[in-house]
């Protein structure tokens, strides 16, 4: 039995990190794999290895280095995390998604989410990025649903509301961020599964069948939680591999890190459009 967070330990790390802040971060982006170079661009940070701060899972995967960058982005404080725990490294799901639990006791009320993803809706190639206008939350619907256990209602309603995971507003300001720079922003269903072995031909038929356009191993947990705890979300995929539905090619992780190197710069011009838009 693994084991599983308690809210006690929750509000320890935010404790700890609380003494990091000088203000509270407005918003909180979490960086995918092959992404991390976008904490770069943040200006006067202060940066707290995972190691520093109580209960905090450690990432174990290359090209996820562990550590929260806090400081500025276009004039907005943010908190960005770089380096994600993924399910299966083997931490439980409350783990897993405590560094959001963490981000609502502090206050933040909006969480950019970036991923790495196979692309399976057959439009999109390696080095696009996808906007998700909605997940599907396979993991959960086998039973890994962070949520499951006692209801924290102080952070939110025992079955909360998720016809809207994804903030349409947020959404908007992210299409407008990318026509303004000239950026095709693609658009689509996220479907999060545990990993870590890549799909076989026949899943990713199924997961075409079931509506998917994009496939990866992180991001639904997390968004879950956000959305028990009223956070808006808005989330960004990068397609770094076409999922191969036929058997003809294979995926690896080298593959997805090197598509990162494309598509970070498309990112952070995004996120940065997204961050000068933003008003509340
Ligand atoms: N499948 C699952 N997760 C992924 C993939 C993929 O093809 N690419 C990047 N993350």
């Amino acid at each position: 039995m693994q084991t599983v967070i308690t809210l006690e330990q929750v509000r320890e790390t935010a404790e700890a990190v609380r003494g990091y802040l000088k203000v509270t971060p407005r918003v909180a982006i979490i960086l995918g794999s092959g992404l991390n170079t976008l904490a770069e661009a943040v200006q006067g940070a202060r940066v707290v290895p995972y190691r520093e701060l109580p209960h905090w899972p450690l990432s174990t995967v290359v090209g996820h280095s562990g550590q929260l960058v806090i400081g500025e982005l276009e004039g907005c404080p943010v908190f960005v995390m770089q380096g994600r725990i993924h399910y299966y490294e083997g931490y439980p799901m409350s783990q897993v998604t405590l560094p959001v639990r963490v981000m609502q006791v502090l206050g933040i009320k909006t969480l950019i989410v970036t991923n790495a993803a196979g692309g399976i809706n057959p439009d999109f190639v390696p080095g696009d990025v996808m906007l998700i206008t909605d997940h599907i939350n396979l993991i959960g619907m086998t039973g890994l649903n962070p949520l499951i256990g006692p209801n924290w209602d102080e952070f939110g309603p025992r079955f909360p509301d998720m016809s809207q995971a994804y903030d349409r507003e947020l959404m908007n300001l992210a299409r407008e961020a990318a026509r303004g720079a000239g950026i095709t922003l693609r658009e689509g269903v996220y479907v999060g599964l545990s990993g870590p072995s890549f799909e076989t031909p026949a899943d990713l038929r199924f997961l075409r069948l079931a509506g998917a356009d994009a496939v990866g191993m992180s991001t639904v947990p997390e968004v879950t939680v956000a959305r028990h705890g009223g956070q808006r979300v808005l989330g960004l995929s990068g397609i770094s591999n076409k999922a191969n539905l036929d058997g003809s090619t294979i995926t690896t992780h080298e593959e997805v890190m090197a598509a990162g190197r494309v598509i970070t710069p498309k990112m952070e011009t995004i996120i940065r459009g997204v961050l000068q838009r933003l008003h509340d």
